[in-house]
């Protein structure tokens, strides 16, 4: 439940206007949360006096933080850069990415918005049994290696008739971690995987998008069943992270956006 702190809460209604869902009300010059709700969390980042927490195992009221604090303002020329000198890597150095940047991408997708707060992009996380799993991917990839089969995992125009697959990198091209984002919504899962590839363009790493993959992981029986999938389970995104073994020394230039202006 929403928990207000009655000593701390001095009924400025902060909580109360940004409800999305009308859940709060002021009654007696104090907040009060009065039906449960999808839990967006607005009400505690929007009270100046940190008045307002919530009672759940499932969350962590000590990974709050005052917003002033840490250094969340970043110019918007600066984020704009960094859309744009990030690239897709697809040269790996052989090197490990360390424990404690995974939880950093992991919580870059985990503070992701999602649609109602739903909070269901899961992650699979392949990094010790990266070789097996490449092995088997491959395995399935190369059934699909005939004329007639290609585009319906490599589409046109791109696909040739068939390829010549020489390594078990073919896919994921030697990144050291593979994560695949499962979640029933597109949306949600790309937002997620887009703001882990900022944290890891800020870490030094980069990423690839592997797009071939998730049309093979979701008709391939053999490699859900390697990956442990339930039926339901839909692969949003696969994602492969690594320390680039690439430079690139200047953006890169794009179409004109296609807008219509109303
Ligand atoms: C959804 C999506 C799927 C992609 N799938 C693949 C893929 O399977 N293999 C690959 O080498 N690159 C893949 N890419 C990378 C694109 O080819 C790349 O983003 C595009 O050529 C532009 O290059 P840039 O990312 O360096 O700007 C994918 C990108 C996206 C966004």
């Amino acid at each position: 439940m929403i928990i207000i702190d009655k000593e701390k809460c001095t009924g400025c209604g902060a909580c109360v206007r940004d409800c999305l869902n009308k859940t709060l009300i002021l009654k007696d010059g104090k907040a009060e949360w009065i039906r449960e709700c999808f839990r967006c969390m607005h009400c505690i980042a929007a009270c100046p006096a940190g008045a307002v927490s919530v009672d759940d195992p499932e969350y962590d009221m000590e990974e709050v933080f005052p917003i002033e604090e840490a250094s969340c303002f970043i110019p918007a020329e600066k984020i704009l850069n960094l859309i744009r000198s990030r690239r897709t890597i697809r040269h790996f150095q052989k090197r490990g990415i360390e424990k404690e940047k995974l939880d950093l991408l992991l919580d870059a997708g985990r503070f992701s918005p999602t649609g109602s707060n739903a909070q269901n992009v899961s992650y699979i996380v392949i990094q010790k049994e990266r070789e097996a799993f490449n092995s088997v991917a491959m395995r399935a990839f190369r059934t699909y290696n005939d004329p007639k089969r290609f585009a319906e995992v490599y589409p046109p125009p791109y696909a040739r008739d068939r390829m010549d697959f020489e390594d078990d990198e073919f896919l994921f091209k030697g990144a050291d971690t593979i994560i695949l984002t499962i979640c029933p919504r597109d949306d949600n899962a790309a937002i997620a995987s887009a703001n882990m590839e900022l944290a890891a363009n800020g870490m030094g790493l980069g990423m690839l998008y592997v797009g071939i993959f998730v049309r093979l992981v979701n008709r391939d029986p053999s490699l859900r069943q390697y990956l442990g999938l339930s039926e339901g389970d839909h692969v949003a995104t696969a994602l492969g992270f690594g320390y680039p073994d690439v430079r690139y020394y200047r953006t890169v230039p794009r179409k004109p956006a296609r807008v219509r202006w109303m």
